[in-house]
């Protein structure tokens, strides 16, 4: 059998290697001069505006980008997953999270299947839940409304949902709907996270939701069992049923744990757990919160993406840009690194979201036939809202490391301030840093510039700016549920861009497992330890150590200790 082609062996690949001697040779100060560039290198599409101009790219790169493309046959596995083949094929799945946001008459098929139909089922479902819980017709075991929603899930079943919670919760037509009501997290098995997410509230008026595609995460069931106690504790076993509803792929697990199957909303293996906010995973907390209508707009967003992004010439495509200039960036360029800085604090939480969604996407280190790369892939993801982390990590990623940036701005604020003599309004303010930092980025400043200022000369080096540092901005109209949503699918589909790219599986995860086999073999052994007083064996030296001075310190718990909820 031939050995399948990786993305380096081909022409396009080659050719792009030998492009970057060219692309050193320029500084975005030049590039930037170039006005039939920088227009070549907007798109608008549905109220977003995407201006790549102050990327390290000439004309003929995207050009060169383009023949990658379709060296690695983008177009085609784009294709191969929004018809439902089974492109996650480590795990034998299709990948089709555009399914969940598609609308009511869409077609999509999953094995001959029209998957369509069953989103809508479930949405229909929380739909009407949410309402009865919202309305008071659902009541808790003592008849009490329930007003308090504690959402149990972690990794995708956790940071999307809180993502999209934290940049609904300032916008009016949600936060109207939110009134009265809190939404709360708790996804660390750490105790100290457990007393965080209840402190204050109170379990009459409290319904719990897991959040669980395959409901056996340790961390999840813990917590999840240690809620339940919580609830029982105060209200009785028989609580339960009416303060415990789940979200899940596995509804027979769910079932055992004791909550009835009626209580629980279903997904499907085809929905990757990062990519599964837009199912029942964030659709059912989110709509406790702000109410379906509200959730059902951030679905329109996302779906208006997922259009533009299947439909859409590569020139005007805004996810098949951002990927091809990711790729640009870390296989060319050799920039290992991408800071996501939306100046917007409602997006404080894309960054943690984004990093899940692509380094659990991207960080593979072979190909999707199971070949080694000889080339890295992957980013490593961070950022903060601008200003915020102009004071923090900036002065590296100006005078520092190169570090691709995302600025992500919006036109209309959701909280609008303005102060009477004062020179601009508050998000003029904020906005004048967004449109600024690029700039700054991308020219420097120079020993010349330094010098007719009159600079001390032994501060030269220091207040020097060697710019063409690469950035991209994106701007949106508002912070809408639409453009959430609009936002959310960028991301989703530009991280599978540059794993389709780079020939890789962006939708699994085996990379997780290992540290979680050996954490069962401490807990056997804390337990053994803890109940039976059997010494530390069967690790390393290192960890055996580790463990006898915790086991030692913490001699006084005992084996059968009584339930203990936290204290606050
Ligand atoms: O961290 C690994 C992982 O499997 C993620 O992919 C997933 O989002 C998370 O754990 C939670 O998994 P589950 O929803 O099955 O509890």
């Amino acid at each position: 059998m031939a050995s399948p082609t990786l993305i380096s062996d081909t022409e396009p690949w080659k050719d792009l290697k030998c492009h970057v001697d060219d692309i050193n040779k320029t500084h975005l100060r030049d590039l930037m001069k170039d006005t039939e560039r920088c227009k070549s290198m907007m798109v608008e599409f549905d109220g977003l505006l995407l201006d790549y101009s102050r990327q390290r790219i000439r004309q003929d790169t995207i050009e060169k980008l383009f023949k990658l493309a379709e060296a690695a046959h983008l177009k085609q596995k784009i294709n191969s997953m929004y018809t439902g083949e089974y492109i996650n094929i480590t795990e034998n799945r299709s990948v089709l999270h555009v399914a969940l946001r598609a609308s009511k008459d869409a077609v999509i098929y999953s094995d001959g299947k029209n998957v369509v139909s069953d989103v809508w089922k479930v949405l229909d479902k929380i739909s009407e839940f949410t309402e009865r819980v919202r309305s008071g017709s659902w009541v808790g075991a003592t008849g009490k409304a329930l007003k308090d929603v504690v959402a149990v899930g972690i990794g995708g079943s956790f940071l999307g949902p809180l993502f999209v919670h934290a940049a609904l919760q300032t916008d009016p037509e949600a936060a109207e709907s939110a009134k009265g009501r809190q939404l709360r997290f708790l996804a660390n098995v750490d105790p100290i996270d457990v007393a965080r997410s209840i402190t204050g509230l109170n379990p009459e008026t409290t319904l719990v939701v897991v959040v669980s595609k395959t409901f056996t995460t340790a961390e999840t069931m813990l917590n999840a069992r240690t809620l339940r106690e919580w609830i029982a504790a105060s209200l009785g076993p028989q609580a339960v049923a009416k303060h415990m509803v789940a979200v899940s792929t596995n509804l027979t697990l769910v079932e055992k744990f004791g909550i009835d199957p009626k209580n629980s909303f279903a997904f499907w293996d085809w929905v990757g757990g990062r990519y599964s906010v837009c199912s029942a995973v964030g659709v059912l907390p989110l709509s406790l919160q702000y109410g379906f209508s509200v959730v059902q707009k951030f679905l329109e967003g996302a779906s208006s993406i997922d259009q533009h992004f299947y439909s859409a010439p590569f020139e005007n495509n805004i996810p098949v840009l951002l990927g091809l200039l990711s790729v640009w960036n870390v296989s060319f360029l050799g920039y290992p690194a991408r800071a996501i800085l939306p100046y917007s604090q409602a997006l404080e939480k894309f960054a943690p979201h984004i990093q899940q969604v692509s380094m659990e996407s991207n960080g593979k280190g072979v190909s999707i036939d199971g070949v080694k790369l000889p080339y890295e892939c992957g980013e490593i993801d961070f950022g903060e809202p601008g200003t915020n982390g102009q004071h923090s990590f900036y002065q590296l990623i100006h005078q520092g490391r190169v570090i691709p940036c995302d600025f992500i701005g919006v036109v209309k604020s959701q909280q609008p301030v303005y102060l009477k003599g004062e020179m601009v309004s508050n998000h003029d303010e904020l906005m004048s840093n967004f449109f600024a930092q690029p700039d700054a980025l991308a020219y420097g400043k120079t020993p010349e510039e330094l010098l007719s200022e009159k600079v001390p000369n032994h501060l030269i080096t220091h207040k020097t700016f060697s710019g063409n540092r690469p950035s991209l901005s994106l701007l949106l109209p508002s912070l809408s549920a639409y453009n959430i949503g609009q936002l959310l699918a960028i991301y989703e589909h530009r991280i599978a861009v540059e794993g389709f790219i780079w020939g890789i599986n962006s939708f699994d995860q085996w990379g997780v497992e290992l540290g979680k086999s050996l954490a069962s073999q401490v807990r056997k052994q804390l337990n053994l330890s803890r109940t039976k007083g059997e010494p530390v064996e069967g690790f390393n030296f290192s960890t055996t150590t580790m463990l006898t001075k915790y086991l030692e310190a913490t001699s006084h718990i005992s084996s059968d200790p009584a339930t203990r909820l936290p204290k606050i």
